[in-house]
């Protein structure tokens, strides 16, 4: 058995700092919003019955439950263990861990199907390596990563995320993979083939600028920005922000552009014709 081993294990180790402080929120209030990306990429890959699941980057779970009611027999993994716990609460049953992704905890061939939701990007390209040596011959996986944010009719609802400290921004830009060939180039790289990017729906909605500013404050990203302005500023910001989208009697709505990648791993050991990415 191979195994890849992170050479900066402090790094996930920080991972609940910001993602896991505010975990019945971010499981409550946020994660549901995502809902129809997992249903979209469940349905693409054709998760069913029996199929072996591992979700890398798992947040508080709701994605293995969804895909537990399919009839997966689910595992997950995620740095926050704080959201773990949460993940563990909703599916007592799954094997659900507090790890790297760049170092799975679970032996070579474990899995049918391997998902991502926005938890790998372009700096965290190794975990690829680790999704394709836990998966078996042939089997299937589905990432997701933001896409052209700035043509989306939501854009609005992310801008508060600008508000963290340049060199984080800088660090939220280079984990972009929405742009065209991008994440089709870096799963081929990884020995994947039938790589296909398709548009993944993908909308948040709010009852009231307040509960906007609150789950948004529940999220990695608006801790960087936290940490830089401070918790009231930037709350003050995200309700400013969402006042000027109120509309009368409907739910704030913020539609976001999404991209997923489906691709598979080779039956037999990759061939130059194999690696051929697909249109
Ligand atoms: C954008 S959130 C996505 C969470 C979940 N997939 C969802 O759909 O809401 C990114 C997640 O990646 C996790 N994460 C960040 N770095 C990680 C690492 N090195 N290994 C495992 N999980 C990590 C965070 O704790 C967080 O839950």
């Amino acid at each position: 058995m191979t195994t890849m081993h992170s050479t900066d294990t402090a790094a996930w180790q920080v991972v609940d700092e910001g993602w896991g402080r505010r975990a019945a929120d971010f499981a409550t209030m946020s994660e549901p919003a995502n809902c129809r990306e997992y249903l979209a990429v469940a349905h693409r890959l054709g998760v069913h019955e029996n199929d072996r699941l591992l979700d890398i980057a798992c947040g508080s779970g709701l994605a293995i439950e969804l895909a537990r009611i399919r009839g997966a027999e689910c595992a997950g993994i995620d740095a926050s263990h704080r959201l773990v716990a949460v993940a563990r609460d909703r599916n007592p049953n799954s094997d659900i861990r507090v790890g790297d992704m760049h170092s799975l905890p679970w032996p070579d061939a474990s899995f049918d199907v391997a998902t991502s939701f926005r938890g790998i990007w372009g700096t965290t390209p190794a975990a690829l390596d680790e999704v394709h040596r836990v998966l078996v011959p042939g089997g299937r996986v589905g990432l997701t990563v933001w896409g052209h944010l700035k043509d989306s009719p939501g854009a609005w609802a992310l801008a508060p995320f600008r508000l963290a400290a340049p060199g984080k921004l800088a660090n939220q830009a280079a984990m972009q993979l929405g742009r065209p060939g991008a994440g089709e180039d870096l799963l081929a790289r990884h020995g994947f083939v039938d790589v296909r990017r398709i548009d993944v729906p993908f909308v948040w909605e709010f009852a009231d600028p307040e509960t906007y500013a609150r789950t948004l404050a529940a999220t990695g990203p608006a801790y960087e920005a936290i940490q830089h302005i401070g918790e009231a500023a930037f709350v003050d910001a995200a309700v400013e922000q969402a006042g000027r989208r109120v509309r009368g009697g409907l739910p704030l709505r913020a539609e976001l552009a999404v991209v997923g990648y489906l691709a598979r791993k080779p039956t037999q050991q990759t061939t130059s014709h194999e690696r051929t990415v697909l249109p």
